[in-house]
C-alpha cells in the first residue's frame, strides 16, 4: 500500500511587515535583505497569545476540505515545529484540543526546516502498516516571538515569518499516485551552526541573567556555513530520492523546495537541472516559516493549478540539526 497527500492547506497571520519595517527596528535595509535572501516581507501574529497551534487550525481545515474528510475522522497527530506554543506539553497536544480530538494521539517532531518530511516519513510508514488512516502532518511555526530585532540578531531576525501549513495523509486512492519515495539525513556535527543556546536542560539552571544579557535565547546562525551545506545537500538527497523512485529529474513537474534563501533555491534547481519556471517560491511574501515552508508551497501550488491529479513533484528541506531529506510524490 502506497500513502498520498489527501489534501493539503495553509494559514499566515494577517500581518504584513516589510523589510522597510525591520529597517525602522534595526540597521538593516530592504536592498540588504532582497539582495541576500530573496525576502520582501513576512507575516507576523497580531498579538499576544497566538501559538503554532493556533495558526495549525486553519491550515487543517482547508486540509481536511480539499480532502473530502472531516475532523472526526483524524486518527493521528503528527505536529512539527521548531517553536512549540510552550516547552511542554507538544503543540500536536494543543492542536488536538482546538480541533476537539480527545484521545487521538499526537507526536511532536523537533527536526526545523526539516520537519514536515520527517513528519510525513512517519506518517507514510504508519499508514503503510495499517496502524492509522488519517494522519494530519502538520507544520507551525511563530517566529516574530523568537529572535531579536536588534543589530546583534539582525542576521536572523531578517529571515524568518510565522504560517502554518497541514496535509492529510492517507491511504492512496490508487496505486501509480502518492508517496513514491522519501529520504531523512541528520548530521549533528553541524549543530551549533543554526541553534538556540538557551534554556538548557544541561545548565543550573537552565537559565540565568547573565545568559539572557548575552542573548543566548535568541537562535545563532553561522550563516554561510549553513548555505553551503543546504547548496551540498538538497541536490544529494534529491538525487538519492529521484534514484529511489526510478524518476529522471526531467519527469520533474514542480519542485517544492523549502523556502530559506531564494539564492539557495536557485542554486540547487540549477545544480539538479531544473528550470525555474517549475520551481515553487513564495519566500518574497513569508520569509522562512521553516517546518511549514513545504506544506505552504504545496498548498498555494495546489490552489494556482500547478499540482493537480497526476502532477510529479519533488520537495527538498535543508535546517538546523544539520537535517535534511527529500521526497517524489505523483499528485
Ligand atoms: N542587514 C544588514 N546587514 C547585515 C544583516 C542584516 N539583516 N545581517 C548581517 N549583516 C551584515 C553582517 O554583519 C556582515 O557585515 P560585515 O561584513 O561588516 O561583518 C555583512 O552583512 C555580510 O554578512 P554575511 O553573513 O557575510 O552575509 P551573507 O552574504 O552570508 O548572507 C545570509 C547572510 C543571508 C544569512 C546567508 O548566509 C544565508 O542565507 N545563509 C543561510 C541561512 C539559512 O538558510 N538559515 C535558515 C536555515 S533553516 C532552519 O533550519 C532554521
Amino acid at each position: 500500500m502506497r500513502s498520498a497527500i489527501l489534501g493539503v492547506g495553509h494559514y499566515v497571520p494577517t500581518k504584513v511587515v516589510t523589510n522597510d519595517d525591520l529597517a525602522r527596528m534595526m540597521p538593516t535595509s530592504d536592498e540588504w535583505i532582497q539582495q541576500r535572501t530573496g525576502i520582501k516581507e513576512r507575516r507576523f501574529i497580531e498579538h499576544d497569545g497566538i501559538g503554532a497551534s493556533d495558526l495549525a487550525v486553519p491550515a487543517v481545515q482547508m486540509a481536511l476540505e480539499r480532502a473530502g474528510r472531516k475532523v472526526s475522522d483524524v486518527d493521528m497527530i503528527i505536529f512539527a515545529t521548531l517553536s512549540p506554543d510552550h516547552f511542554f506539553p507538544g503543540s500536536g497536544c494543543f492542536l488536538g484540543e482546538k480541533l476537539g480530538l480527545p484521545g487521538v494521539p499526537a507526536l511532536d517532531v523537533r527536526n526545523q526546516c526539516s520537519g514536515f518530511l520527517y513528519g510525513l516519513s512517519v506518517a507514510d510508514a504508519w499508514v503503510r502498516t495499517g496502524a492509522y488512516k488519517n494522519i494530519l502532518v502538520v507544520g507551525a511555526e511563530v517566529h516574530s516571538t523568537g529572535v531579536e530585532f536588534t543589530e546583534r540578531g539582525r542576521d536572523v531576525a531578517v529571515l524568518f515569518g510565522d504560517g502554518a501549513g497541514a496535509a492529510l495523509v492517507g491511504p492512496s486512492p490508487s496505486d501509480d499516485r502518492g508517496l513514491i519515495s522519501i529520504h531523512l539525513h541528520a548530521d549533528g556535527t553541524g549543530a551549533k551552526d543554526l541553534w538556540i543556546p538557551a534554556p538548557a536542560s544541561k545548565h543550573i539552571p537552565r537559565i540565568t541573567h547573565e545568559m539572557l544579557d548575552k542573548g543566548e535565547q535568541y537562535p545563532k546562525m553561522i550563516g554561510k556555513q549553513v548555505f553551503r551545506w543546504a547548496t551540498e545537500k538538497m541536490p544529494e538527497v534529491s538525487r538519492e530520492a529521484l534514484a529511489a523512485a526510478g524518476i529522471d529529474i526531467s519527469s520533474i513537474d514542480l519542485f517544492v523546495p523549502h523556502q530559506a534563501n531564494m539564492r539557495i533555491n536557485q542554486y540547487v534547481a540549477d545544480k539538479l537541472g531544473l528550470p525555474q519556471e517549475k520551481v515553487v517560491h513564495n519566500i518574497e511574501r513569508y520569509g522562512n516559516t521553516t517546518a511549514a515552508t513545504i506544506p505552504i508551497g504545496l498548498s498555494e501550488s495546489v490552489a494556482e493549478g500547478r499540482i493537480k491529479e497526476g502532477t510529479t513533484v519533488l520537495t527538498a528541506a535543508f535546517g538546523s540539526g544539520y537535517t535534511w531529506g527529500a521526497a517524489v510524490l505523483r499528485w
